[in-house]
C-alpha cells in the first residue's frame, strides 16, 4: 500500500536547502552520537553542520532493525521537510546468513543461485532496516590481484550480464514486498580494470573495450530494472567516473536510458579535486552535479556548496530538481510515505537469521561452487580413513570473505569441526603447521608427524578475509606465508594429499598443481563452508563447479583471459619453437587452469556436434546440438558451454566468446542432448564504425566443457 504522494507538488515545497540535503548521504553514526553535542570526530572531518543532517536524504550502513528505526524517528522528528531516510548498505553475498563470496557463485554457472543468494539476503536485510543494497558489483575481471575480484562474477562478459540480472531479481522482485529491497549496480565504470590490479588505480581504456567487454554487465542489471547505479573511483578516458559526463549522461542515461538514482562511491565525489580536475569544493560539486552524479556519498561538496552555485548561476537548478524527483521516485517505489518503517523487524529479523531455510540455501550454493581442479585418484575419500587435517586454514572460522560485516564468525563451524561431526573423533586429527601469514616454521614438525599417522592428508592453506576485498590487492597472488613450503614438506610423504585452497581470488598455485595429486578451490564459502566442503570431500556431494576466472600460470602472465585477440604472430603448435612469435620465452602463454574449467568425480564425453545448417540468412537460426554422455559410473553435473568465433571482421575479434550455457545433471551412463540456438544478434559486435551489427562471413560454433578444450564447426552468416 503506498500513500499517493505527488512527488512533483512535493519538490515545489522543497526549499533549495531541503532539495540540496536530498542529495546527501551520510553514514548511520552521524544520526546516532555526534548529533546529540558538539561537532566532533566525522561531523567536524567533513565540514557538516548539524543542522545539514536533519535535510539529509540518505544513510549508509544500519546496524540492525532498532537502530535503523531509532534513527527514523528521531530524523522525522528534527526534519522540516519529514520525507523518510532511505537506508542503503552493503549486502554483497548475505546479511546475517553468509552465502559464498560472489566470484565462488559465479563458478556455480547456476542462475538460480544468484537468484536465491539476492532473495535471502534481501530478506535478512530488509528486516533490519535496509532500503537498497550496493549490489551487484558487475565490473569485469581480468586482474587476481585486484582483491575485488572476489566481489565479481569473473572475467566474461555474458557471464557478468546473466549473473547481474540474477542478483537484481533476487534482490528486488518488483519491490511490493517488504522482503525486497532494491539494487545498486556497481561502480560506473570500468573498475575492474584498474592498472596492475592496485586499487583505486588509474583506468585507461579504449572506447571498444569498454563497450565491448566492460559495459553490458552494467547495461543487463539495468534493463533487468536496477533502481540505482554507483560511479566508480578509477578515471575513464583521463577523466574520473564520478565526473565524468560521457558515463553518466551519454552511456548510463541516453543509451542505456537508466532513469533511476546514481549515486558517488564513497567520498567520490570529494576525490575529484584530489585527482586533479578540480581546484575547490565549489568546483567538485559543479563537476560532479553537471555530470549527473545524483548522491553524494561521504563528502559534503553539494550540501556546502550547491545552494551558492545555484544563485551564482553557476548550476542550473533543474538539475538538482532532476536528481532530488529521483530519489523521492526511489522513495515513493519502496512505499516509503506510506510506511517510513517499510520491514524493520528486529524480532523477526533475528528468526531468520542462520534459520535452517537459509542455512541450507547459502550450503547448496556451497557445495556447487567448490571447484575440482585436480584428482589423481585421491577424491573423493573413503568415510573408514583416518585423515590428518593440516594447514591454517583447517580448524579456521575465517570462512566468510570480505564484506560479511553483518556475519557471525563465532557461529562458523570449522572444517576439522565438520569432518568430527561427520566421520568421527577418532578418524580426525589435526596440525595447524603455520599461521596464514606468517614466516615461523616451528609447527612444521608436529604436522609432518600428524601426517605421517594418517591415510591420507588434507592440506588447507589459502587466504584471510583480509587479503582480498576492498582494499586487498596482492603483488604476488601465491600461498601467503610460509604455507607452500609446509604443503612441500607434506607433500614429500607420498600420502594421498588433498590441497584445499581457501581464497578470494585465483592464486599463482604452479609449483603446488605440479606436486599435489589432488587439488580443491573452496573460495571463502560461507556460514556452511565447513560441511559443505565435507561433503565433496566424500563423494556426498559430486563437485561441479567451473572456473569463471583462469588461474595464471605465472603473475607475469597478468592479464591472462580466453576471449583474448589473435594477435598478428600468433603461438601455434606450427611456431612453438620460433622466437618471434607473441610468447614467453619462460612460461606457456595459457592459463594453469582455464576458464570453464574444472572437474568432476565422473567423466563426460562430447559427441555427435552437429549444425542444423552450416549458413545462416540475419533472420534465420541454426541450431547446434551435442550429445553429453556422463561415460561414469556417478551421476554428475556437467556445464555444456557453447562459444564463438567471429573469423573476420572490419576489426579484430576475440577468439572465442562465451554466448551460452547448459548445466545438465546426467545419472552414471546416461547421456543427453543439449542444444544452442544462433541468432544473428549473437553475431553483433561494434564494428569498425562503433556501430552494433553483425558483419556477413565465416564463423565459428564451439561447444566443449572449459574454453581450452572445445569441438569447432563452421558456419557462414549470408
Ligand atoms: C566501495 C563500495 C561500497 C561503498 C559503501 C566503497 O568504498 O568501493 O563498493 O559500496 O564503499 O560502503
Amino acid at each position: 500500500m503506498n500513500k499517493e504522494v505527488d512527488i512533483n507538488e512535493l519538490l515545489k515545497e522543497l526549499s533549495l536547502s531541503e532539495k540540496i540535503g536530498q542529495l546527501q548521504q551520510l553514514a548511520s553514526q552521524f544520526y546516532i552520537k555526534d548529533s546529540e553535542g558538539e561537532l566532533t570526530g566525522p561531523l567536524k572531518d567533513l565540514g557538516i553542520s548539524e543542522e545539514k543532517i536533519w535535510v539529509s536524504g540518505s544513510v549508509l550502513g544500519v546496524k540492525d532493525a532498532e537502530e535503523a528505526r531509532r534513527i527514523q524517528d528521531k530524523y522525522l522528528d528534527k526534519s522540516s521537510t519529514k520525507i523518510p531516510l532511505l537506508f542503503m548498505a552493503d549486502i554483497i553475498h548475505g546479511y546475517r546468513t553468509i552465502f559464498p563470496i560472489p566470484l565462488a557463485i559465479g563458478c556455480t554457472w547456476n542462475l538460480n543461485n544468484a537468484v536465491l543468494c539476492g532473495q535471502v539476503s534481501a530478506k535478512e536485510a530488509a528486516l533490519s532496516g535496509v532500503h537498497v543494497t550496493f549490489s551487484p558489483m558487475v565490473d569485469l575481471v581480468r586482474d587476481p590481484r585486484w582483491g575485488r575480484v572476489m566481489e565479481s562474477t569473473g572475467e566474461d562478459t555474458y557471464l557478468n550480464s546473466v549473473f547481474g540480472k540474477a542478483f537484481v531479481e533476487g534482490y528486488q522482485g518488483d519491490l511490493s514486498s517488504n522482503y525486497n529491497i532494491a539494487s545498486c549496480v556497481k561502480h560506473f565504470a570500468a573498475y575492474g580494470a584498474v592498472e596492475a590490479g592496485r586499487e583505486y588505480n588509474t583506468v585507461d581504456l579504449s572506447d571498444r573495450q569498454l563497450k565491448e567487454y566492460y559495459l553490458p554487465s552494467y547495461e543487463s542489471s539495468i534493463d533487468e530494472g536496477a533502481k540505482m547505479v554507483m560511479t566508480s573511483f578509477n578515471t575513464i578516458h583521463g577523466v574520473p567516473a564520478s565526473g565524468s559526463k560521457y558515463l553518466m549522461r551519454d552511456i548510463l542515461r541516453d543509451n542505456f536510458q537508466f532513469d533511476g538514482v546514481v549515486i558517488s562511491d564513497w567520498g567520490a565525489v570529494g576525490e575529484l579535486q584530489v585527482h586533479g580536475v578540480a581546484a575547490d569544493d565549489e568546483e567538485v560539486a559543479e563537476k560532479a552535479i553537471s555530470a549527473g552524479v545524483d548522491v553524494e556519498m561521504m563528502t559534503s561538496c553539494y550540501i556546502n556548496n550547491l545552494e551558492n552555485l545555484v544563485k551564482e548561476g553557476r548550476v542550473q537548478e533543474e538539475l538538482i530538481d532532476e536528481a532530488v524527483l529521483r530519489i523521492l521516485q526511489l522513495k515513493k517505489d519502496l512505499g516509503l510515505f506510506s510506511d517510513p518503517y517499510r520491514g524493520m523487524d528486529g524480532d523477526k529479523a533475528k528468526q531468520m537469521f542462520l534459520c535452517n531455510e537459509h542455512k541450507e540455501a547459502v550450503r547448496k550454493v556451497a557445495r556447487e561452487s567448490i571447484v575440482l581442479l585436480k584428482n589423481e585418484n585421491v577424491l573423493p575419500l573413503s568415510k573408514d580413513k583416518k585423515v590428518a587435517v593440516i594447514g591454517p586454514k583447517g580448524d579456521s572460522t575465517d570462512l566468510l570473505g570480505g564484506w560479511s560485516w553483518q556475519g557471525r564468525k563465532e557461529k562458523i563451524t570449522t572444517l576439522k569441526e565438520n569432518l568430527i561431526e561427520g566421520i568421527g573423533n577418532n578418524l580426525i586429527s589435526y596440525a595447524e603447521g603455520c599461521d596464514i601469514n606468517g614466516h615461523d616454521e616451528s609447527g612444521f614438525e608436529e604436522a609432518v608427524n600428524v601426517a605421517k599417522e594418517a591415510d591420507v592428508v588434507i592440506l588447507a592453506l589459502g587466504e584471510s578475509s583480509e587479503m582480498s576485498g576492498e582494499g586487498g590487492s596482492r603483488a604476488y597472488i601465491g600461498l601467503p606465508g610460509v604455507q607452500e613450503k609446509l604443503a612441500e614438506e607434506i607433500l614429500r610423504l607420498n600420502k594421498p594429499t588433498v590441497v584445499l585452497l581457501f581464497s578470494g581470488r585465483p592464486l599463482e598455485i604452479t609449483n603446488l598443481s605440479e606436486k599435489a595429486p589432488a587439488i580443491i578451490e573452496a573460495w571463502f564459502p560461507g556460514t556452511e563452508g565447513g560441511a559443505a566442503i565435507t561433503e565433496v570431500l566424500y563423494g556426498d556431494f559430486n563437485p561441479s563447479g567451473r572456473l569463471t576466472m583462469s588461474f595464471p600460470y605465472a603473475t607475469g602472465q597478468i592479464p591472462v583471459y580466453y576471449n583474448c585477440y589473435n594477435t598478428g604472430r600468433p603461438k601455434t603448435s606450427n611456431t612453438a619453437e620460433t622466437r618471434y612469435v607473441s610468447q614467453f620465452i619462460d612460461i606457456p602463454n595459457e592459463p594453469l587452469y582455464p576458464f570453464g574449467y574444472g572437474l568432476s568425480y565422473t567423466q563426460f564425453q562430447y559427441k555427435d556436434f552437429t549444425l542444423s545448417s552450416d549458413k545462416m540468412t540475419k533472420d534465420d537460426k541454426i541450431i547446434a546440438s551435442v550429445t553429453v554422455k556422463n561415460i561414469g559410473d556417478r551421476k554428475g553435473t556437467e556445464t555444456v558451454q557453447f562459444y564463438i568465433r567471429d573469423l573476420v571482421g572490419s576489426t579484430v575479434r576475440p577468439v572465442k566468446e562465451l554466448k551460452g550455457f547448459k548445466r545438465i545433471e546426467l545419472e552414471a551412463q546416461e547421456e543427453s542432448k543439449v542444444e544452442f540456438v544462433i541468432t544473428e544478434e549473437m553475431l553483433r559486435y561494434y564494428n569498425i564504425d562503433s556501430e552494433l551489427v553483425s558483419e556477413p562471413g565465416d564463423f565459428h560454433a564451439m561447444v566443449g566443457s572449459n574454453s581450452a578444450d572445445t569441438y569447432t564447426k563452421k558456419f557462414t552468416l549470408l
